[in-house]
């Protein structure tokens, strides 16, 4: 657990800021600006180039959904004005049609900070700004040895390109439940 001290607490009331105490400094977690945007494809492409299932496009699709408008969020995990990790939400689609649902990723840590939380105040930030804006909730691809801790199932409920059922897994705010055929923003498909 990421421990909050009480300057972090007054910090989390304002809408698009925290700050995180991690590794002894305040980690503070705020949407990109456009200054950010190179730094990002640099800590995506980084990220994911060890990864066995990348293919080495996830920096350009963020770009891609930024390009398309369909970046809902982009949040970037900064300590003393270093760029440490990044995460993007985009609306995804049900059966051909929107209805609340955002896809969550690509989520990325520098390589050598990863294993530090920096991951998990991301992810945990971002679905809480996404949930604050109606959304039904999130659905992701990813490994379920990771995201089972943020609350995510994959139960077959939805298919993606015929992908093993616990890797599409979603997480819903409410008690709407997705189901049917996934497709992701343009950027990402
Ligand atoms: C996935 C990623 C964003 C997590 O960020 P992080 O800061 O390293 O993660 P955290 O420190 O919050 O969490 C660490 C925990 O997650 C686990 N973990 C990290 N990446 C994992 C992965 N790909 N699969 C399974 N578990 C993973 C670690 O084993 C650790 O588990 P533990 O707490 O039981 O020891 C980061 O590892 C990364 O950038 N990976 C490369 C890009 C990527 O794979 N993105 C996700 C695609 S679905």
């Amino acid at each position: 657990m990421i421990a909050l001290h009480a300057v972090e607490k007054a910090a989390i009331s304002a809408p698009h800021w925290i700050a995180h105490r991690l590794m002894g400094t305040f980690l503070d977690i705020r949407p990109e600006t456009p200054a950010d945007r190179d730094e990002i494809h640099r800590l995506t492409t980084a990220a994911f180039a060890p990864m066995p299932f990348s293919d080495g496009n996830e920096a350009d699709c963020i770009n891609q959904l930024r390009a398309d408008g369909d970046l809902t969020l982009s949040l970037v995990a900064v300590d003393e004005g270093v760029l440490l990790g990044h995460i993007a939400f985009s609306p995804v689609q049900l059966n051909g049609s929107f209805d609340g649902w955002y896809g969550l990723g690509p989520v990325s840590v520098w390589p050598h900070l990863q294993r530090k939380g920096i991951g998990k105040a991301l992810i945990e930030h971002g679905l809480g700004l996404v949930r604050a804006r109606s959304a039904r909730g999130c659905i992701l691809i990813g490994d379920p040895a990771y995201y089972l801790r943020f609350g995510f199932i994959g139960d077959g409920r939805i298919s993606y390109r015929g992908l093993p059922e616990n890797v599409v897994q979603w997480l819903a705010f409410g008690n709407g439940r997705p189901a049917g055929i996934l497709t992701f923003s343009p950027g990402l498909e």
